[in-house]
């Protein structure tokens, strides 16, 4: 298999998260209730895991990051623990996928808050002279919720210019960092991030199921699953404050740690070494793709300012078509149709037409895989194009 789908999670793993995984399952028991060797070995290597996290993103304080079972959770944990009020606004992006756009329109539903959402181009994704106009005339704004980077197109968004500009108002700014945590630099506080929803599975290469929520202690969130967390198990009401708002029931710790080991991993391999090995294949792709006359890629191409996730199509091919002819007849796995993000897709005008097909770099992509693709496409688009014309 040629393995292209790296946006939607890394694969493979180092081999430290497997063997993590493996080893934490059999010998540590969940931390915070038991009282065996096993259960406070748990615990240490809980507290671990925190600190592994918070070092990579330089995150004060540990116990500021609950873990969670994905971006996903990470993300409605802090839009719905939210202290919203009715008519309170929020602030979007055009290209946000559904794990930040759809508890926000439950939330518009369900709790009478407004939506905003700033313009997108392929040039300027997030038009900040757009956003600083709705900071100035919509009062009623309490939450800058947007990704760091779109998993269709890749383009890159200014957060540390949102952040600040988010503080300068006395807004909060959430950030989804699916596609660039492990990929690019994040530092909430140099960016005025308040709360950030990370995944395990992608980037930081840990196994599907588990991520990870930092809030900072300004933001006053609410619980969102209510259960037990192993503290003040006497009580009735739950805390609401982090790690134990976030961490209910028993806790997946296998997972946890070896999505830990991945994050370590990350760090020890640098990233700059990984965004410069990824960087030059994606350089790669994207001239393969443009000495295609009859692809379209979509987005700005600015290497700089993208992950290495490109989203292409030939016109006139349904994406899923292309998607499985690649997969079937070449082993190339990569991922077709509106990648829960139909909102990029209305933003690229792809939303019609199936979507696009998208092929995404990781640490372990290869150029024969990409060359792969190339060749594949190479003998797929005479035939394409012998089709549209019949
Ligand atoms: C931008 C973005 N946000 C959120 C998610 C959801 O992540 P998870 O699978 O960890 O729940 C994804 C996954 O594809 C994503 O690409």
């Amino acid at each position: 298999m040629f393995y292209l789908d790296n946006a939607a999670t890394t694969w493979p793993k180092p081999e430290i998260v497997y063997t993590t995984q493996n080893q934490s399952f059999r010998e540590m028991f969940s931390p915070k209730r038991g009282t065996s060797k096993a259960s406070r070995a748990g615990s240490e290597k809980l507290m671990h895991a925190r600190q592994v996290l918070a070092g990579l993103f330089n995150i004060a304080d540990p116990l500021q990051i609950g873990f969670t079972s994905g971006c996903t959770h990470s993300l409605n944990f802090a839009i719905q623990a939210f202290p919203w009020q009715p008519g309170d606004g929020v602030v979007m992006s055009a290209i946000e996928h559904h794990a930040l756009s759809r508890p926000i329109r439950k939330m518009a539903r369900e709790r009478g808050i407004q939506f905003f959402v700033v313009p997108y181009t392929d040039e300027n994704p997030f038009d900040m002279a757009n956003f600083e106009n709705l900071l100035q005339t919509e009062l009623s704004i309490r939450l800058i919720a947007t990704t760091h980077a779109s998993n269709v197109i890749g383009s890159v968004l200014p957060i540390q210019e949102i952040g600040s500009l988010a503080h300068r108002y006395g807004k909060f700014y959430l950030v989804d960092v699916a596609q660039s945590a492990g990929v690019l630099p994040i530092d909430v506080q140099t960016f005025h991030i308040d709360m950030m929803a990370v995944p395990g599975h992608k980037s930081l290469y840990g196994p599907p199921g588990v991520g990870a929520v930092y809030v900072s202690d300004k933001v006053p969130l609410n619980t969102f699953l209510e259960g037990g967390t192993g503290n003040d198990s006497g009580k009735h009401p739950m805390q609401s404050k982090l790690p134990e708002s976030v961490e209910v029931g028993t806790i997946a710790l296998p997972g946890i740690l070896a999505f830990a080991a991945g994050a370590q991993w990350v760090q020890e391999t640098g990233l700059d070494k990984i965004h410069l090995h990824e960087k030059h294949l994606l350089k790669m792709l994207l001239e393969g793709l443009h000495a295609f006359p009859e692809i379209m890629v979509y987005g700005h191409q600015r290497l700089e300012e993208k992950t290495p996730v490109v989203s292409f199509n030939i016109p006139g091919v349904e994406p899923k078509e292309l998607g499985n002819q690649l997969f079937d007849t070449y082993g190339i796995a990569i991922r077709a149709g509106f990648h829960c993000a139909p909102m990029a897709h209305e933003a690229i005008q792809t939303i019609h037409s199936g979507g696009t097909v998208r092929a995404s770099i990781g640490y372990f992509t290869q150029p024969e895989d990409i060359e792969a693709l190339l060749q594949a496409l190479k003998k797929e688009i005479p035939r394409y194009n012998v089709s549209c014309s019949l």
